[in-house]
């Protein structure tokens, strides 16, 4: 047993250290928090690096939640197979840590320019995604403009698919195919509400 492991069964640290690198000799996955097998693709913090990895900060928890178990029921299949491969490692009570985690993260910064497209308002959007009582329609604004495209394409040809939500998303998108791109790059330029000033 290596003393972090020792100090955390005597319960003399609750949280292991984030800022810690140990040698990997010494990288044992049971004494990190769930999250960090996260931070490789979303970011430590839910803000993610790369497009193709959806920014995770202060999004919604019940939203989070219900993506993961989507992954893991295989209902939701539109990402290659990365998330099915690492949420099934996950043991059950990871779930809600990795989840509290990233919904408290501050949300990620606006990026780009606003195209000032009318998609948003005219398509009725904001009926859901800008209710801040609607838990599951998560936030859109300052997410990744590659990913909130590739999800609407995908809501579109029907590659995200399976639930009421997903084919509500296919019909309104159906005959807007030209106006993706424009509402992922106004969505991506708009700051979170809860975007700290
Ligand atoms: C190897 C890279 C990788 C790792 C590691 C990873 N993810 Fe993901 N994650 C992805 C990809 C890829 C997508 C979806 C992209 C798509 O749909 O096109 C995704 C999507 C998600 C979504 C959906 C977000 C949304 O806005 O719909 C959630 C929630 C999520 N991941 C949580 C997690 C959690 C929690 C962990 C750690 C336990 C994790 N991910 C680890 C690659 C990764
Ligand atoms: C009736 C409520 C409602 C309306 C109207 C609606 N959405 Fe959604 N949207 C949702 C919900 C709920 C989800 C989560 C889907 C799921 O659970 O898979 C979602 C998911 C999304 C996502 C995926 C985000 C992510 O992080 O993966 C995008 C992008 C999106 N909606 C765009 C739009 C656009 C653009 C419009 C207007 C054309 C729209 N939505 C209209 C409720 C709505």
């Amino acid at each position: 047993m290596d003393l972090r492991k020792a100090a955390l069964a005597l319960g003399l640290t609750a949280t292991p250290v984030l800022a810690a690198t140990p040698a990997l000799a010494d990288f044992d996955a049971e004494s990190y928090p769930p999250y960090e097998r996260c931070a490789l693709c979303h970011g430590l913090f839910g803000v993610s690096a790369n497009p193709r990895f959806p920014h995770l900060g202060g999004q919604k928890p019940a939203y989070l939640a219900a993506q993961i178990r989507a992954f893991l029921d295989g209902a939701r299949h539109n990402d290659g197979g990365q998330m099915v491969a690492i949420v099934t490692e996950l043991a059950a009570a990871d779930i809600p840590v990795a989840v509290a985690w990233f919904a408290s993260q501050d949300p990620p910064p606006p990026t780009g320019q606003i195209a000032a497209t009318t998609a948003y308002a005219d398509l009725g959007c904001a009926a859901c995604h800008d209710d801040p009582a609607d838990p599951l329609a998560p936030h859109l604004t300052a997410q990744h403009p590659e990913y909130l495209a590739k999800q609407m394409e995908d809501f579109r040809t029907g590659r995200r698919a399976g639930s009421d939500i997903a084919d509500m998303h296919r019909a309104l998108l159906t005959d807007h195919a030209a106006a993706i791109v424009p509402l992922a790059t106004d969505l991506a330029a708009t700051p979170r509400p809860d975007f700290p000033q």
